[in-house]
């Protein structure tokens, strides 16, 4: 007879194997399963990369010939700061940030934007006392979650400049030209720009009550998800996509009509400067920006080219925004354009080039080990270059050559090491020499004009 003890002692064992014999195989089964990027977050590689980094060189280089200057602020940001910068009331906040605790408890949020970050910087740094005027740019990743589709996206990446401390229409002119002359230099016939005002805090609250009791008279052609909306934001009923609202939104009353005599002024100047700089624009009362901080200027540039997702960027005028956060008043303005959006107007229009502008190519040991040095000397004259790490045929790295566009190819065996020279074939005119090594680099510089 088995003794009980030992019999509860065995089939204790056995259910702890197979306790981890099931732990085991769930492991390897996670191991196994596809580990993919988060949905609407996509990776930038090769050979897309190309274009982002000429896009932001000409982005920067626009900016700063308009002085403004470059400023980085952290992804992660308190999320209050969006809350009391872009507003409760929006979809942004309502919807569409990513906000959690971290593990002191602090509620966080990935920015979903960059002008609300940009004000705290203001205020954190005091960059208004050292100077009276603070222009600065920024590009980087920004974070909304909304349903993914072509030209939106979770995480997409925004090019933006601001203007702090000038309340008249001369900065959003210089915002709005400095934007237009970036799309100038890309040569994009479009896009558009359709300008607005949206009132002050004299002019908005009547407006409201009439835009309001206008509505009121049609609540039942009105989502009624939408109803509590019209005592809070009535403006928002032009963003509605809603095919009834489409059909009768065109004969509200509009805020453009109602502007008070200052933002009527104002706008007037901003018009008058924009057809002085050449800014082209069309005036469209019905833009309604995303965002609760605007007062005065609105405006977009839109293109047809991006179907659904047409605002190529958007920026207006903040003169409140500094104060909400908790700075003295200060007027802003500002704009920001979608990366990923303006990548596919341009790819339309351009086509980048990223040729090598030499490969080095070894035809034995001898010649590899000498292609490597000669690849330094070239990369620290400035010249692209690559040369084989995998000990390749000279076949294979013939058409590696080929495949990178290399403007030439120099080719370095046993032979030439001991001659001390180096084949250099042209690769576009297929032409072909011999140049002594100490003077390969100097021929290639003059031969590239760098
Ligand atoms: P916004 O209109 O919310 O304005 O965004 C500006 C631009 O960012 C949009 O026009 C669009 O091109 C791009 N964008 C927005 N969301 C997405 C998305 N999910 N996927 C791809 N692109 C997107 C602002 O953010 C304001 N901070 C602009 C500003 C600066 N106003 C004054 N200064």
């Amino acid at each position: 007879m088995i003794d009980q003890g030992l019999f509860g002692a065995i089939f204790l064992t056995q259910l702890v194997a197979r306790v981890k014999l099931a732990f085991m195989a769930e492991a390897r089964e996670k191991i196994q399963e596809k580990i993919q990027s988060i949905r609407g977050m996509n990776d930038i590689c090769d050979p897309e990369i190309h274009l982002w980094q000429n896009l932001e060189k000409t982005i920067r280089e626009t900016y700063e010939s308009f002085g403004f200057v470059e400023v980085r602020t952290p992804l992660l940001e308190p999320a209050n700061l969006f809350q009391r910068g872009v507003g409760t009331d929006t979809d942004i906040v309502e919807k569409e940030m990513y906000t959690f605790q971290d593990r002191n408890g602090d509620w966080i949020s990935l920015r979903p934007e960059g002008t609300a970050s940009v004000t705290r910087a203001l205020i954190e740094h005091q960059w208004m006392a050292e100077q009276q005027t603070v222009k600065v740019y920024y590009i980087g990743p920004m974070f909304r979650y909304e349903r993914p589709q072509k030209g939106r996206y979770r995480q997409f990446h925004q090019y933006g400049l601001e203007i702090f401390g000038v309340e008249n229409a001369k900065a959003d002119a210089e915002i709005i030209a400095a934007q237009s002359l970036l799309y100038e230099k890309l040569n994009l016939s479009e896009p558009e720009l359709r300008l607005s005002s949206v009132g002050c805090q004299n002019c908005r609250p009547a407006y409201k009550e009439i835009l309001k009791a206008e509505l009121g008279k049609r609540l039942q052609d009105i989502p009624e998800d939408f109803h509590p909306r019209i005592q809070t934001n009535p403006q928002r009923i032009f963003d509605l996509k809603n095919e009834k609202v489409q059909k009768f939104a065109g004969q509200l009353p509009k805020l453009l009509d109602h502007l008070c005599g200052e933002c009527k002024t104002h706008f007037d100047s901003l018009k008058a400067h924009l057809t002085d700089l050449k800014v082209k624009y069309v005036v469209d009362p019905l833009i309604v920006r995303g965002l609760d901080y605007y007062n005065r200027t609105a405006f977009e540039f839109t293109s047809q080219h991006l179907g659904a997702q047409s605002a190529v960027g958007g920026g207006g005028r903040y003169d409140q925004l500094v104060e909400n956060i908790g700075g003295k008043a200060t007027p802003g303005v500002g704009y920001a354009g979608g990366f990923e959006r303006l990548v596919l107007l341009v790819e339309q229009s351009l086509k980048v080039e990223n040729r090598f502008d030499a490969v080095v190519v070894s035809a034995d040991e001898q010649g590899a080990e000498a292609a490597m040095k000669l690849a330094m000397d070239l990369r620290r004259a400035g010249i692209k270059t690559e040369s084989d790490l995998a000990g390749r045929s000279l076949k294979s790295q013939m058409k590696r050559a080929d495949k990178l566009k290399a403007k030439y190819c120099l080719i370095l065996g046993s032979r030439e090491v001991q001659n001390g020279t180096v084949v250099i074939k042209d690769m576009d005119q297929h032409q072909q020499a011999e140049v002594s090594k100490n003077e390969i680099v100097e021929h290639i510089k003059k031969a590239l004009n760098v």
